[in-house]
């Protein structure tokens, strides 16, 4: 549902769809919860939630295949369900019963896809008192957010094998980009960077010295669009040297904006030097339809049901949640009270690692939205 149609007058609560997925997924989940919930009572907004059991315990149980995908994850029925929520709270999806690639692509691609979920959202920033791998950053100078295509590029799943298990065999697989596809994902951006406090410099980030087709088609689309942003310094960075840089002087940049593989990549970087996936979040947005908003770290197997896994990641996300459906005063709160806990209460962003349970550290955020902890 268009986040335009909606607002604080709306009359009817907000439609939440939850999937806690595989792993550590629902234990992180439900600390979002319980942290939304403290949201809604501090800010005065209504919303319901509904539960979808989709995961790989779920497939297995329906008798698919662990080796090979055999049904559907999910059902194009159950999409339609999901299409009548005004977001889709997601905790994680991976499960070391199923071969890779199955959930992954039955799921989350597929919501992706399917959703048109084009844009995925996701912040760098490092909080304080959260460790950071790099010596003498702080967190003024871990303050970006990476924009990456999310439906196209070498995710689209063109190729193929040809002479397969033969000496001979060919295997491609084809990066392919539309401009409609680039295009909106700038546009997403330039957008995006603008309305950025600080300092309004958008990087491209690309491989235009080697993949001179679509690097190019990108580079050019980005000068073309960036003429409508004259207030928005245009900037760009090979994706090798991006690393080099996120790594030695992060506080270079503001937004990025990347390919849908490029994106990956780097975003794992940027979760290290935030501190880890302990704290970093992510949404899959589609600007005028059903957004997703998810924790980027995996399921974490080993640390299901222990209560230990650091739930901020997923309360990051329901920040970025709360932002999308425009309750803005909330998900400010709800930052407010994640910089709270880490500078305050937590000892370190691992598992195991924080001093508290997770449960506890959903309870300690949550106090911190009751109390309005912002400066
Ligand atoms: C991510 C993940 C996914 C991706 C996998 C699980 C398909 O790594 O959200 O970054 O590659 O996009
Ligand atoms: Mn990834």
């Amino acid at each position: 549902m268009a986040k335009q149609a909606r607002g604080k007058q709306a009359k009817r609560p907000y439609r939440i769809a939850v999937i806690g997925g595989d792993g550590t997924g629902p234990e992180v989940v439900r600390e979002g919860l319980k942290v939304l919930a403290a949201a809604a009572r501090a800010c005065g907004f209504r919303y319901e939630t509904a539960d979808f059991d989709f995961s790989g315990a779920r497939y297995l149980a329906r008798g698919g295949d662990p080796a090979k995908p055999t049904l559907p994850v999910i059902t194009d029925e159950e999409i339609a369900a999901l299409r009548t929520h005004d977001v889709i709270y997601l905790g994680a999806v991976g499960d070391p019963n199923v071969a890779p690639g199955i959930l992954e692509k039955g799921l989350l691609l597929h919501l992706r896809f399917s959703l048109d979920q084009y844009i995925n959202l996701r912040p760098v920033n490092l909080y304080p008192g959260v460790p950071c791998p790099l010596a003498g950053k702080k967190p003024e100078d871990i303050q970006f957010d990476i924009v990456r295509e999310n439906t196209e590029g070498l995710y689209g799943g063109m190729g193929g094998f040809q002479y397969q298990g033969t000496p001979h065999e060919v295997a491609t697989q084809i990066m392919c980009n539309t401009r409609h596809g680039v295009e909106r994902c700038l546009r997403y951006a330039f957008e995006h960077c603008r309305r950025r406090a600080d300092r309004k410099r958008l990087t491209l980030v690309h491989k235009t010295n080697v993949l001179t087709y679509c690097g190019d088609l990108w580079h050019r689309a980005f000068l073309e669009i960036g003429e409508e942003y004259p207030d928005v310094a245009k900037d760009y960075n090979h994706v090798d040297a991006c690393c080099m840089w996120m790594v030695k002087n992060p506080e270079y940049y503001d937004t990025i904006v990347t390919s849908n593989m490029f994106g990956d990549i780097i975003t794992d970087l940027g979760a290290m030097i935030q501190g880890g996936m302990g704290i970093a979040a992510g949404g899959n947005i589609n600007p005028a339809g059903l957004s997703m908003f998810e924790p980027i770290g995996g399921s974490a197997p080993k640390y299901t049901g222990l209560n230990k896994i650091n739930p901020l990641a997923a309360i990051g996300a329901l920040a970025m949640l709360l932002r999308q459906l425009g309750e803005s005063d909330a998900a400010d709160r709800v930052e407010a009270a994640i910089a709270f806990v880490t500078g305050r209460k937590l000892k370190g962003m691992a598992a195991g690692q924080m001093g508290y349970t997770t449960t506890e550290v959903g309870d300690l955020v949550a106090e911190a939205v009751e109390k309005d902890t912002r400066e």
